[in-house]
């Protein structure tokens, strides 16, 4: 039987697939909570879905199941300190938020980065598990395109942005 490829090759060829950054937010009995998600996407239209995919060890992984809504803050290209603080192993958990601009959600609750250049607010609709991550599919409740920047990306493991150099 072939063996497996490497994971560290895997790594290599799927940070050839450049996507857009998010930081999924939720409120956990008065606490918000925050991580950074580029395994995310768009799923269906009817009903409208998307989905993110949660690392098990991630401590917004049992957070985020408890919760039935969160809310999902698209990037620009000024965010690059968002995403790296909202990715930093061992943050201080539950004062995370302190010092970032946020409005509330109005369905939810749950904070959405001011800086944010397009939010979705979402009812967890399923939660698949997939081996080391859990795919969490949820109902999109709310639209908001906040700011028409240019998106902030990632790509072969660092920061891109949409620039004609
Ligand atoms: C650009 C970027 C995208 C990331 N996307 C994901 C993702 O989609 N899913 C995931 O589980 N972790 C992702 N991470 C890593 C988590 O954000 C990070 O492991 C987590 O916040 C650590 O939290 P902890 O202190 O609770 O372990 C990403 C990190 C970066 C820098």
């Amino acid at each position: 039987m072939t063996p497996p490829p490497d994971p560290a090759e895997f790594r290599r060829v799927i940070g050839r697939f450049a996507t857009g950054i998010t930081v999924v937010t939720t409120v956990a009995d008065g606490v918000d909570h925050a991580m950074t998600m580029n395994a995310f996407t768009s799923v269906s239209l009817d009903p409208l879905l998307v989905l993110f995919c949660v690392e098990k060890k991630a401590r917004f992984h049992k957070v985020v199941l408890e919760q039935e809504t969160w809310a999902v803050s698209i990037l620009g290209e000024d965010s690059e300190a968002a995403s790296s603080w909202f990715a930093t192993r061992g943050r201080p958990w539950d004062s995370q938020m302190e010092g970032w601009a946020t409005r509330r959600g109005e369905l939810t609750g749950a904070p959405i980065l001011a800086e944010a250049i397009g939010a979705l607010e979402c009812r967890t609709h399923a939660a698949h598990d997939a081996g080391d991550h859990t795919v969490v599919i949820g109902e999109v409740l709310s639209v908001d395109a906040p700011a028409d920047r240019a998106p902030l990306l990632y790509y072969q493991g660092a920061y891109r942005w949409l620039r004609d150099d």
